[in-house]
């Protein structure tokens, strides 16, 4: 039996929580699921945006879902802590286009791992008497644990390429260490191709040529960066999951978050949710449920039935999360 803490947050986080529990549930897995609070509600109701309660339910389950939290300025991040505190090194960011999604291009499959505990989110920030400084962390030991996941990921997911993202040209000593650590790691992979680019020359070939990459590899923040762009090439946010993977947890969530622009009109584009479910149940082993779930939503995506307004579509939330669940009962 499979324990899965459920953080539905703020804004379309519980809406898009709702189409995808709706889905799992009725795929009857043994699966116990144990709801928790975390974000901006949370905080109005319980002065904190992520009680320890949450941690402890989070770090007792087999994993977690999280929809999407809103960040509100003076209040601590609830996703960060989650990754700090579960030890979470890792956010997977797959990017891939579906048939039938209006795609920039329409044949993009490629992995960004993204380090998820240092770099420029380490959360040393502080005032000076001229304005505001942060520092970036960057640790061989990090450097090494995520240059070793995403060459195991390229393995396992059948990529040849790792890519290793940085700008060690400028940033001398924490970038250099990271490419430096990079090779280090690479030597012991030699059926890959490894190469490293800086982040401004990715940033340009994600929008000339994204079919050169197959797994990125890079620090925090350009990680964060990157993978919106990447979200951009294939059918905006609504469509691309993550995963935060640590020694003894893992959560999965969206890369979009709250979106208070269309929060409450019960319209927002599931797939990403449910993508990320789909990246949970690998990562369960449910290898089965997994692909029968990413099958049934590829046919509705292709077929291009009940689609949300975001997908070109008029459909609702929970009407496009059905319609999957239809053809769930039909494969
Ligand atoms: P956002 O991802 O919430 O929204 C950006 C744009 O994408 C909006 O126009 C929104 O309507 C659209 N969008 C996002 N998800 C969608 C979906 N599933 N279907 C259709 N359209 C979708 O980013 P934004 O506006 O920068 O941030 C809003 C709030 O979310 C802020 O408080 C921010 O701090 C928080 N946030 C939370 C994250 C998390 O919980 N992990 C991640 C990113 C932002
Ligand atoms: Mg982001």
């Amino acid at each position: 039996m499979h324990r899965i803490c459920v953080i539905p947050g703020d804004g379309i986080g519980p809406e898009v929580m709702e189409a995808a529990l709706t889905v799992l549930k009725a795929m009857e897995l043994d699966m116990e699921y144990y709801p928790a609070l975390a974000g901006n509600a949370c905080f109005q109701k319980l002065g904190t945006t992520i009680p320890s309660q949450t941690v402890d339910q989070a770090q007792q389950a087999h994993a977690t879902l999280f929809g999407a939290v809103t960040t509100v300025p003076g209040q601590n991040s609830a996703i960060l802590t989650l990754r700090k505190k579960l030890g979470l090194y890792a956010n997977l960011r797959p990017v891939k286009s579906y048939p039938g999604i209006d795609a920039i291009y329409p044949d993009l499959d490629f992995l960004i791992v993204r380090e998820n505990t240092e770099g420029l989110y380490a959360g040393w920030e502080e005032y000076t008497p001229v304005g505001a400084q942060a520092l970036r962390v960057v640790t061989r030991k990090a450097s090494q644990r995520i240059c070793e996941f995403a060459f195991n990921q390229a393995l396992e997911n059948g990529f040849k390429r790792v890519t290793a993202v940085h700008k060690a040209n400028i940033l001398k000593k924490t970038d250099g260490i990271f490419r430096d650590t990079f090779y280090q790691v690479a030597e012991n992979y030699p059926e890959l191709e490894a190469e490293d680019l800086y982040v401004d020359v990715t940033a340009r070939l994600l929008v000339k040529n994204p079919q050169h990459f197959q797994v990125l590899v890079t620090t925090n923040l350009f990680g964060d960066i990157l993978s919106d762009e990447g979200a951009g090439l294939v059918g905006g946010l609504g469509m691309v999951p993550s995963a935060n993977i640590g020694d003894s947890n893992a959560l999965f969530e969206p890369v979009h978050g709250s979106a208070p622009d269309i929060a409450g009109q019960g319209v927002a584009n599931p797939t990403a949710m449910l993508l990320s479910v789909v990246m949970m149940l690998h990562h369960l082993k449910e290898e089965k449920a997994a692909n029968k779930l990413e099958k049934a939503l590829l046919i509705v995506l292709k077929e291009r039935r009940f689609l949300t307004p975001d997908l070109g579509g008029n459909s609702s939330t929970l009407r496009m999360a059905r319609e999957v669940q239809d053809n769930l009962d039909a494969l």
